[in-house]
């Protein structure tokens, strides 16, 4: 077993190869020129599980407020938003956090970005250019993770610290184990919850933890939490629940966003909110390398943000599929139903040569976990054996796809 500082030092050695960064290109190597097989559905036609792409139509509150506000295409937008954004965003993370009013600050605390994606990657760099004059240049991610957080590791010319999320460490990364020479070179740390994989959420214990370390060790813990509003049992607590008992918004920076919330992924709609001054530098990037929100947009975003029917609709409209999927896999490949999010997350035995069985025996297309951890030299790699599955189609697809997955990998 590598000690922390030898696995570092490789990784100063050996960063990772930039093509690992886009796990969906890997897979299209691994099927390219496979014929698919039959899938159940009356067509016969292909499903795409591989990709975490609502499925569902936005609700109609979207296209009708944008249509409200025809004259706001001809403009740039303002790059910290609209009042109107502030306050919606505010109203919404006091709502679902129980935070107090005024503890987050609309005009200082919030800015808009299209994605969760977009923060994450300045917020990345944004970090590691403030943490710059104190020799910060590790970023630490679990494994696996969002491809995003490497690929702005990478393009920070940072160096990546993959921290395995694994059964034993509650499939979050345990970022209290790294040795304290690597967290005092930290500049930012990625935890998602609820995870994407996994859909593991973090507990006020763990958001407490975390926030300590990060501010013990001087680094911008990055909470990405833009699964926050599809959960499964009671809502997962929020990093920022944890910054209110301590009632300073210090080193956290939270990613949010109306992708999944709102199934509105092309609406690219969402916000970061923490520290002040983390967030003017995040700002700063943003206006140089451009991730403003149209004016329509923010104000289809401030109507969606304010209106807690349809997300409760839509997380009721997965609940169903992941009791479906619950009947169905009934206990196999180590398959519990996740705290939040909407992927499956099974354990299959060798992840590549089952993707491309289900693919080439019955049309099902599927992540092999492996490609979701970036760092090709990280032994064991965390996700081998493990299949992520989007459950994101309708129950009339969903269901027999599921059935014949089944069939396939008990065949
Ligand atoms: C973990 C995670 N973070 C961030 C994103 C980015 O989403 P968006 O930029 O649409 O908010 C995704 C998208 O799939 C994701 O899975």
């Amino acid at each position: 077993m590598a000690t922390q500082a030898e696995t570092l030092s490789r990784q100063e050695t050996n960063r990772p190869d930039p093509r690992v960064f886009q796990p969906f290109l890997r897979l299209a190597r691994l099927l390219s020129g496979v014929e698919p097989g039959r899938s159940p559905l009356p067509d016969g036609r292909p499903v795409n599980m591989a990709v975490g792409d609502p499925q569902q139509p936005a609700p109609p509150l979207l296209a009708e407020t944008v249509a409200r506000f025809p004259d706001g295409w001809s403009s740039y937008p303002p790059f910290r938003g609209t009042p109107s954004y502030q306050q919606a965003t505010v109203g919404w993370l006091q709502r679902r956090y129980g935070l107090p009013a005024g503890f987050v600050e609309g005009e200082r605390h919030v800015l808009p970005v299209p994605g969760s994606r977009e923060g994450l990657f300045f917020g990345a760099l944004a970090a590691l250019s403030a943490g710059a004059a104190e020799g910060r240049d590790c970023v630490l991610l679990p494994a696996p993770g969002y491809h995003v957080y490497a690929g702005a590791a990478a393009a920070a010319g940072a160096r990546p610290v993959f921290v395995p999320a694994t059964r034993e460490s509650g499939f979050l990364p345990d970022f209290g184990a790294l040795d304290p020479a690597i967290l005092a070179r930290t500049a930012i740390a990625f935890v998602c919850a609820p995870s994407n994989p996994e859909g593991a959420a973090a507990d006020l214990a763990r958001w407490r933890a975390l926030l300590a370390l990060a501010r013990r060790h001087g680094f911008v813990l990055a909470a990405d939490e833009c699964y926050a509003d599809l959960y499964y049992g009671a809502p997962p607590a929020g990093a920022l629940q944890a910054a209110a008992e301590t009632g300073v918004l210090d080193n956290l920076l939270c990613f949010h966003s109306l992708s999944k919330r709102s199934n509105a992924a092309g609406l690219r709609c969402g916000f970061v909110a923490g520290e002040a001054g983390l967030v003017d530098r995040i700002d700063a990037f943003c206006r140089v390398g451009g991730a403003a929100v149209a004016l329509p947009v923010l104000e289809a975003g401030a109507a969606l943000w304010n209106d807690d029917a349809h997300a409760a609709a839509n997380r009721a409209f997965y609940a169903r599929l992941f009791e479906r999927a619950e009947a169905i896999l009934d206990g196999r490949f180590g398959w519990t139903k996740p705290d939040g999010g909407f992927f499956l997350w099974l354990e299959v035995g060798d992840d590549e040569a089952t993707a491309l069985r289900l693919w080439r025996e019955a049309g099902i297309r599927t992540l092999p976990g492996s490609y979701m951890v970036a760092d090709a030299g990280l032994r064991p790699n965390p996700a081998a054996g493990f299949l992520r599955a989007a459950l994101v189609h309708d129950e009339a697809t969903v269901v027999p796809t599921l059935e014949r997955l089944v069939a396939v990998l008990d065949g």
